[in-house]
């Protein structure tokens, strides 16, 4: 039976490199789309979907992102003090949205080691994991949509997108049957593959739900691509096991771990932001 997906996984230990020189000092999870910081999308997505205890898996030195969900005593009475209430209520909600726990990367081994540091936070139950670096703007929180299909097919999920051929060789890409209204069965995954080995234009997108058996599989299997331990590898080393699913979830998807993309994230969300609009206008951004 299926369970109701409760944990979250934040795996926010990588190096952030595409974003030097900025990330020699501030982490990447602090980097912000106006005024929150990626976590911050990550973490209210988890919280708008129900999953409110939530694990943050950082590197050492990254302790400022663990602070940031951490009540601030001195910003609380000086709010308080000037009577802003409305900035005063901002700040509660950071610290209100989830109950977040912070574990330790030490070394930057790849995402699938970085989800193996959540085993003993997860136990055995089927559990969520977000990329803080992909945003996606929809009415139904987009890992709320890949729990639905866990619910009901049992088994894992991963979220798909699809992609210009010239990403391809840049992302996971997924072998799959269609079964219907945005879900997908699957049949392989392949971690980065060229152009001509593709098959298909199905990208995986940072959102995943997981049974806890995907722990065993990233411990045993071999480092993959490029020397790091893959998520990828392992999720796919349970299909004939279990079932596996791709959910083409409904929403906009910016990929903000890079400089344009975060750039492009900030424009998107400047667009829907009453207090963005005179900017916008300004600088001839406004939506054609
Ligand atoms: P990326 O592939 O974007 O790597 O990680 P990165 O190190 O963060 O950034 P670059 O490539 O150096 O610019 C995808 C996600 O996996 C996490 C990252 O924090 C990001 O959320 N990750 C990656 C870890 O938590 N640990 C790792 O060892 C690697």
């Amino acid at each position: 039976m299926p369970q109701k997906v409760r944990k979250a996984v934040i795996p926010a230990a990588g190096l952030g490199t595409r974003f030097l020189p900025v990330t020699s000092a501030v982490p990447k999870p602090l980097l912000p789309v106006i005024d929150r910081p990626l976590i911050f999308y990550a973490v209210a997505e988890a919280a708008a979907a129900g999953i409110h205890e939530i694990a943050m898996v950082l590197s050492p030195g990254l302790e400022a992102v663990a602070d940031y969900f951490s009540p601030n005593g001195p910003m609380e009475e000086a709010l308080k003090k000037r009577g802003d209430a409305e900035r005063l209520a901002m700040l509660h909600k950071i610290h209100s949205l989830a109950e977040v726990t912070v574990l330790e990367q030490t070394e930057p081994k790849g995402l699938g080691d970085a989800v193996l540091m959540a085993r003993a936070f997860v136990g055995d139950e089927t559990f969520a994991v977000i990329l803080p670096d992909d945003l996606i703007w929809s009415d139904t929180p987009a890992i709320a949509q890949l729990a639905q299909v866990a619910e009901e097919h049992g088994g894992s999920v991963v979220a798909a997108k699809r992609v210009p051929s010239e990403a391809i060789p840049n992302l996971g890409i997924i072998d799959a049957d269609p079964l219907g209204e945005g879900v997908h069965r699957v049949q392989g995954l392949v971690e980065k593959p060229p152009f001509e080995e593709a098959p298909s234009d199905l990208a995986i997108v940072g959102r995943y739900v997981l049974t806890s058996g995907v722990f065993d599989r990233i411990k045993h299997g071999a480092a993959g691509a490029l020397g790091e331990i893959q998520l990828t590898d392992a999720i796919a080393a349970a299909i004939g096991q279990e079932p596996l699913h791709a959910r083409e979830f409904e929403g906009d998807h910016i990929d903000a771990g890079t400089p344009a993309g975060l750039f492009a994230a900030n424009i998107y969300e400047a667009r829907r932001r009453d207090d963005m609009a005179e900017v916008i206008a300004e600088l001839g951004l406004l939506p054609d």
